[in-house]
């Protein structure tokens, strides 16, 4: 693989370059109506009170049956929380708030046509719906607990419907991502051994109603091929009633949920209580190399971190609006869409529409109308907002008390954007380290106890004890401005369970490296291995600067690509930046840099010749770009991320592979030319 080959991975140390930034503090009327206050949350919450403190997440939930055993490790490290408990997600989430909120907000559908009507479904109208389908799922999708269903649905309100009805029958759910292709839906359906799938017909996607029926099609016909017949497909309607997709429905095979669901209404089924070890839903994830992995996350565990750090980290009120832009289809959706939000009474915003359709406003008009007052997304959507909409959020009369940055290191000159615009310096920002291995956060501030620093996650939230080892497993000390392979040294209810089906390659990928007795049945003998390169500070701060594959040597020296890249972004006119190594023969790598400016602005050599200047300025001669490329736009993955692999095997001459899959793939050729000229 083109990746491979342009990547070190030898060592783990890099020297890292950057300045600290400065503190922010919250506002006094921030902290005042804050869930959490208390600075010994830390010391509750210390490694000497580890297990134990995670009883203060548990007891956030209804339980049907108490656990006997906070953590079970004897099948180490397939860690087991909450042993003997039982629950039931879907209960949590639903009816327990009915009695004193049933007539609440439970989700705010906004569509992506402005001019359709917000849907606001209450808790009641939750439970209704959940039950319906759940009792549909049940007897007419014959599907029971341990049963494993594929959604691949789009960001619409039956998505956490679908959701919540399985969890109520202890189905395992394995959304995909509704941009994925058929393809990758396929591989999905195969490797859960998935024999219904529910989908959509349709969704608007920037203006257009995209047909995504024809996705259901391909993936059925090629999981047969690879052995997985799936017998039903489920199909809801975009709109109810109305068919909005030209591809046909199979005879025998395809249902128009909301024609079957009339046999259902009325009809309730009782959540199953399960125990809280088992799984509740897969979420693939897809390495450098190999095939996706299927990160299975329990039941207890999963829900009670979710629920604890929405609670402690989101600031999440019952009387909060939260607005999380993700996609459902990623973990931070599942996580802090619909989970964490839910188990806590929220109200949270499912958002069909991207994010800058039809103007760069759309955002900030439904944060308006729907008064939301905590605001959560990645700095590649910041990133983009603030290129293409930097005035738009002054526009608008909302008010922030808290927003979240997610998915990636974000620059401190974004970071500070994001604070003074999009927050107008009223709101706190917490800045989530994590992954969907983790199925919740690892690092961030706790936003009424530790101040703000703009580029840094901060110190691991309670109970997540980070520590970074260098390649040979000596601890890297905070403060010794050397960065390397940033683990967990605790296991935490929110982790993964196991790769779906692949227990050898779980312990191999994320414990293997670091583990001091692969017999041991001692937690302490089993670091996570995250993957990710961090540096610590003094202070016991964290700043992520990314995959560990992702550095650079130059001439000895190892770079992480996001400090260029922050360093790039100091120049006003940059909007975006992208740093990929490129062979040379004596310094071993040379990084080239991809620039993407605000709007309106003209490519020039001065342009250029600034930006690599500002580099050697804030960081050193060494990391003096070969080449500074100044693009129409990065090529990015559906979620956003920039795609560093294909900007390298443009800089390295080499085959840029597929690149179908990508949000914009007709900019690879575009940038293919330019860099060939
Ligand atoms: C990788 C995980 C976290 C859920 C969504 C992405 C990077 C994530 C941050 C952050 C710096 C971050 C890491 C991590 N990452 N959040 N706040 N600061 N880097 O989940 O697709 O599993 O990706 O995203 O490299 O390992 P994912």
């Amino acid at each position: 693989m083109a990746e491979k080959e342009i990547v070190e991975t030898s060592e783990a140390e890099i020297a890292v370059h950057w300045g600290e930034e400065k503190f922010y503090h919250p506002s006094v009327k921030f902290i005042a109506q804050a869930n959490m206050t208390d600075p010994a949350v830390y010391e509750r919450f210390s490694l000497d009170n580890f297990p134990n403190c995670f009883k203060e997440y548990a007891d956030l939930l209804d339980w049907y049956e108490y656990w006997d055993e906070i953590l079970d490790t004897s099948d180490a490290p397939c860690w087991k929380w909450f042993k003997g408990g039982k629950i039931n997600a879907s209960y949590n989430c639903v009816d327990r708030h009915l009695a004193k909120n049933k007539n609440k907000t439970a989700i705010h559908f906004v569509s992506e046509p402005e001019d359709e009507k917000v849907e606001h479904i209450t808790y009641q109208e939750l439970f209704v719906r959940v039950n319906e389908f759940a009792a549909l799922l049940q007897d007419f999708a014959g599907l029971k607990a341990g049963d494993r269903v594929t959604l691949h649905m789009p960001m619409i309100a039956e998505l956490p419907i679908t959701m919540l009805a399985c969890a109520r029958l202890g189905v395992i759910h394995s959304e995909v991502f509704g941009g994925f292709s058929g393809r990758a839906c396929a591989d999905r359906i195969v490797d859960s051994g998935s024999n219904v799938l529910i989908t959509a017909d349709a969704y608007y996607r920037a203006g257009k109603l995209l047909n995504h029926k024809q996705n259901a099609d391909i993936a059925v016909d090629l999981a047969e091929k690879d052995g997985q017949k799936v017998d039903k497909v489920l199909v809801w309607q975009r709109y109810p009633g109305k068919v909005s997709s030209e591809t046909p429905m199979v005879e025998g095979r395809d249902y128009f949920v909301n024609d079957v669901l009339k046999d259902y209404y009325g009809q309730r089924v009782d959540p199953v209580p399960m125990p809280a070890e088992a799984p509740l839903f897969l979420m693939y994830t897809s390495g450098t190399t190999g095939k996706p992995k299927g990160c299975q996350h329990g039941t207890g565990g999963y829900l009670a971190y979710v629920a604890g750090t929405s609670k402690y980290v989101q600031d999440i009120h019952p009387e909060d609006v939260y607005w999380c832009m993700a996609d459902i289809g990623w973990i931070t959706g599942h996580s802090y869409i619909v989970y964490g939000p839910l188990s806590l009474c929220a109200s949270t915003v499912v958002f069909e529409g991207v994010p800058n359709y039809p103007d760069p406003g759309r955002p900030w008009r439904i944060a308006q109308n729907l008064d939301v007052n905590i605001f959560h997304t990645a700095p590649t959507a910041i990133r983009a907002l603030r290129k293409i909409g930097p005035d738009e959020p002054a526009k608008y009369n909302y008010h922030f008390k808290h927003m979240t940055t997610v998915g990636e290191p974000i620059e401190p000159e974004v970071w500070k954007w994001y604070y003074e615009v999009v927050g107008k310096g009223e709101a706190a920002i917490v800045d989530t380290w994590w992954q969907t291995e983790t199925g919740g956060f690892l690092c961030s501030t706790i936003p009424a106890i530790t101040p703000m620093k703009p580029g840094s996650a901060g110190p691991g939230v309670p109970g997540i004890h980070a520590i970074i080892y260098d390649d040979e497993g000596n601890v890297i000390p905070s403060g010794a401005g050397k960065a390397g392979n940033i683990c967990i040294q605790n296991p935490w209810p929110g982790g993964f369970q196991t790769i779906w089906g692949d227990r050898d390659r779980f312990v191999e990928t994320y414990y293997a490296r670091y583990c001091k007795d692969p017999k041991s049945k001692d937690w302490r003998d089993w670091p996570y291995m995250t993957g990710d390169a961090a540096v610590e500070s003094e202070d016991g701060y964290y700043r992520i600067l990314g995959r560990i594959d992702d550095v650079i040597n130059v001439s000895g020296h190892r770079l992480g690509t996001k400090e260029i890249e922050s360093a790039a972004l100091v120049v006003e006119e940059v909007a975006e930046a992208a740093v990929v190594p490129v062979a040379h023969d004596i310094k071993g790598k040379e990084p080239d840099l991809y620039i993407a400016l605000k709007p309106g602005l003209e490519a020039s050599d001065e342009l250029a010749q600034k930006i690599s200047d500002t580099v050697c300025v804030e960081i050193g001669k060494i990391a003096k770009p070969r080449k500074v490329w100044i693009v129409t736009d990065m090529p990015k993955t559906r979620s956003g991320k920039i795609m560093r692999r294909v900007l390298g095997a443009i800089s390295n001459d080499k085959d840029v592979g597929d690149v179908t899959t990508l949000a914009n793939p007709e900019i690879v050729e575009e940038i293919t030319k330019m860099a060939k000229k």
